[in-house]
């Protein structure tokens, strides 16, 4: 067996396409190893959303170079690749400037990982392989080897929103829908592997278009596989949030009430700075659209702060939307320049102090939400679907349907299974309870 090393930054579909490499390479004789020394081939899967992506990938590489040339010191050949976005931002620059580097391939050509091994093994040379054959590599891909209770399945991938801080259009290509019948027959294949929550992905998620099929459709279609007892699905875009899918929070039981809808910011002049395209109220009314149909739905959203000419007053309205929607959880950034987009060539950034110090403020308001929405579960009975051990002994982690994690002392068996849970107390990031 030669042994594979993954490391994977970033966002989830980053994790899903680790998963899917390590598949992908299993007929050549790799089997995934937890640590890059002595590895016959390190894959870094990175992410270049935020910050210094490219030069913390370049640092790195920096330290897998030693572990190449020890490698090769005991007469054995490391095989170095970089995949993911910063392998499509960077591309060819990649093997410039750290040689050692023996494959680049973007996030819609992994399919080809083999062939390129092959190549590289062939004439020592480097591969590269950024193209965007539009999701032929879905095609490609063997069927899911092993899969946890939850599963991640990729349904579309791409973005033709370009907010203007955003580099996934320009890494992730456009917006592309993978067909029905093969997101079925994979969600069919990870529930014969004792998948019982589905959690479909994509850039763009709710933008699902396919054959005359939408993502309402779509989750119709999971919640009648056998096994499958949990749906979710993320990101969302405000957008895009169409008719059938709200109905659908109404209407379909095992689609979760939680819902990830970013909002980035809560001003308009903001909003209409990131070219998101909806303005605040529009949002406040679509959430109230949402939770008309489900009451009980979770909210979580992105945000940023300090955005190129963000003012004192436009931040007030963003802590003014986050008390107006209240969230159950929500994911917040200081911006920072992605090279490419448009707003990083903007005149009117704001001072990294300045920055800081309302992702600050944000955080705060956005934790106590938090705590309160954990808070007022305590006392009540809810599902929970357990999806393995706890670090603790003797206990279970699951989630409710809010996506809370939850502890409890129960019996190893029920893994795989919702169980009914009273809820007794919070601590600092997860719920403790007891089987009823
Ligand atoms: N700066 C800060 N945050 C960003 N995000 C995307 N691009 C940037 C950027 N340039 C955040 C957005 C998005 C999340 C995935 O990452 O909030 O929704
Ligand atoms: Fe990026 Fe905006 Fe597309 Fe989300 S919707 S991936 S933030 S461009």
């Amino acid at each position: 067996m030669k042994k594979l090393f993954v490391k994977t930054y970033g966002c989830q579909m980053n994790a899903y396409d680790s998963a899917k490499m390590a598949d992908l390479l299993a007929p050549l004789g790799y089997a995934a190893t937890d640590a890059p020394d002595g590895a016959d081939m390190v894959i870094l899967n990175t992410c270049h959303i935020r910050e210094r992506a490219a030069e913390k990938v370049y640092s790195e590489l920096g330290r897998l170079k030693n572990l190449k040339a020890e490698k090769a010191l005991s007469g054995g050949r490391m095989l170095l690749a970089v995949a993911g976005c910063v392998a499509q931002a960077e591309g060819a620059e990649i093997v410039a400037r750290q040689p050692a580097v023996d494959l680049v391939v973007g996030p819609q050509s992994y399919h080809r990982l083999p062939e390129m091994i092959a190549r590289a093994a062939r004439d020592q040379g480097h591969a590269l392989e950024t193209d965007f054959p539009a999701l032929e590599k879905f095609d490609s891909l063997p069927a899911p080897t092993a899969s946890g209770v939850s599963a991640f399945l990729t349904v579309q991938e791409g973005c033709d929103k370009f907010c203007t801080f955003c580099v996934v259009p320009y890494t992730r290509g456009s917006e592309q829908s993978r067909p029905p019948e093969a997101i079925l027959r994979e969600a069919q294949q990870l529930a014969a592997k004792g998948a019982r929550e589905i959690v479909l992905l994509g850039q763009n998620v709710n933008a699902y278009s396919a054959e005359g099929w939408s993502l309402a459709k779509l989750c119709g279609a999971l919640a009648d596989i056998e096994g499958i007892d949990r749906i979710r699905y993320t990101t969302s875009h405000p957008r895009d949030m169409a008719d059938d899918l709200i109905a659908a929070h109404a209407d379909n039981p095992k689609l979760m009430p939680y819902l990830h809808l970013p909002v980035q910011s809560g001003s308009d002049a903001v909003l209409e700075a990131m070219n998101r395209q909806h303005t605040a109220d529009d949002y406040r009314r679509l959430v109230a659209r949402v939770r008309k149909a489900r009451p009980d739905i979770a909210l979580t959203s992105d945000f940023i702060t300090g955005f190129p000419g963000e003012s004192d007053a436009d931040f007030e309205a963003t802590l003014q939307l986050v008390r107006d929607i209240g969230y159950a959880t929500a994911f917040s950034f200081k911006y920072s320049k992605r090279p490419g987009t448009p707003a990083s060539t903007l005149r009117k950034q704001v001072p990294e102090d300045v920055k800081a110090a309302r992702l600050d403020a944000l955080q705060k308001l956005l934790l106590q939400q938090q705590h309160a929405f954990d808070d007022s579960q305590i006392g009540r009975t809810v599902a929970v679907l357990f999806e393995k051990p706890a670090r603790d002994n003797g206990q279970l982690m699951g989630r409710t349907p809010y996506l809370q994690p939850v502890h409890v002392h129960a019996d190893a068996a029920l893994i795989g299974q919702v169980g009914q849970v009273r809820i007794q107390r919070r601590t600092a990031n997860s719920l403790h309870g007891v089987v009823v």
